[in-house]
């Protein structure tokens, strides 16, 4: 049920409030009650799906190897068998853009930033978006970086995230570049040292975990159905971040330049901004869209819920 006027998403006696976007910081909230995530509302989300609606990957659980990381379809089976196949099998589902499939994910995004804003001083956004995660017992998501502010909801399961500073060696600015500039992959190179430095949180329902900006995490689920959802969008000072990391990108790869600051104020920002500017709107940068291989298809009858099928490719 929705809550009630005096009822709030967030439990904000928990939080430390000055910690939001400055620290990893975990939360209690309600949304894992409401009735848009009950297993026959995501049945029925999931057959309405179209290709560019998900993303479908299966991997190896016990490496960190990126060529263990297959892109796979739905199918036509009914959304109670495609979870019975998650429930099962080896797989993760990313329900993309879910506020814009379905008018009742747009108003629970609503409802989240209209309460962050009321409670976390001078926090105003752009662009939110939501993405339903759908994921198997003890699969992982590797070591990767997101470029947009995060907010993770766990709804069922349990799941470990390990979040890491967002700084090098844990983050190499060049690589965080070359991701704003869509000229490789979220993924990165990982080394399991760097988890002396992580923050380690084991999410259940009902927690959320939000974390700076461009923080690297990966995810290692518990021993059941997980259901999660991610919330993101840009502040000011995110995109501002945004345009720097894409103008030094440009700089550092076409001009050979070093030593970029990545102030994201006064003059450094504006001769910046026109720098990105330039690149990105002036066509001097093809609209760059990741080619991938899509190998399986979902089938809750063959070994970690997937049948191969002829491999074709699609763009994302
Ligand atoms: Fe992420």
């Amino acid at each position: 049920m929705p809550p009630t006027a005096d009822q709030t998403i967030i439990d904000w006696t928990s939080a430390n409030i000055a910690d939001f976007g400055k620290a990893p910081l975990r939360l209690l909230h309600n949304m894992h009650t409401r009735p848009e995530f009950s297993e026959s509302a995501l049945a029925r989300l999931l057959e309405g799906l179209g290709r560019d609606d998900y993303q479908l990957t299966t991997m190896d659980t016990a490496s960190h190897d990126l060529r263990n990381w297959r892109e796979g379809e739905l199918g036509s089976l009914p959304g109670h068998d495609l979870l019975e196949a998650v429930k099962t099998g080896r797989i993760w589902i990313l329900i993309l853009g879910t506020d814009k499939l379905d008018p009742a994910y747009r108003e629970l995004v609503h409802e989240i930033y209209a309460e962050l804003r009321a409670h976390v001083p001078g926090f105003k956004t752009s662009r939110e978006k939501m993405g339903i995660l759908i994921s198997s017992p003890n699969v992982n998501v590797y070591y990767h970086c997101d470029i947009p502010g995060q907010t993770l909801w766990q709804v069922r399961g349990k799941k470990r995230v390990f979040v890491y500073p967002n700084r090098a060696p844990f983050l190499p600015q060049a690589t965080l570049e070359r991701i704003a500039l869509r000229e490789t992959y979220e993924f990165m190179p990982y080394d399991p040292a760097f988890d002396a430095d992580a923050m380690i949180f084991d999410l259940e329902p009902g927690q959320m975990l939000h974390w700076p900006l461009n923080c690297p995490h990966r995810i290692v689920n518990g021993n059941c159905l997980n259901v999660s959802f991610t919330t993101e969008h840009f502040t000011q000072s995110d995109r501002r971040t945004f345009f720097v990391n894409y103008a030094n990108g440009v700089l550092r790869q076409r001009l050979g330049r070093q030593n970029l600051s990545r102030s994201i104020a006064g003059p450094t920002y504006w001769a910046k901004l026109g720098v990105a500017a330039a690149y990105k709107f002036t066509g001097q940068q093809k609209k760059r869209r990741k080619v991938v291989t899509v190998d399986f298809v979902v089938d809750p009858r063959s070994p970690g819920g997937v049948r191969p099928i002829p491999g074709y490719q699609v763009q994302r």
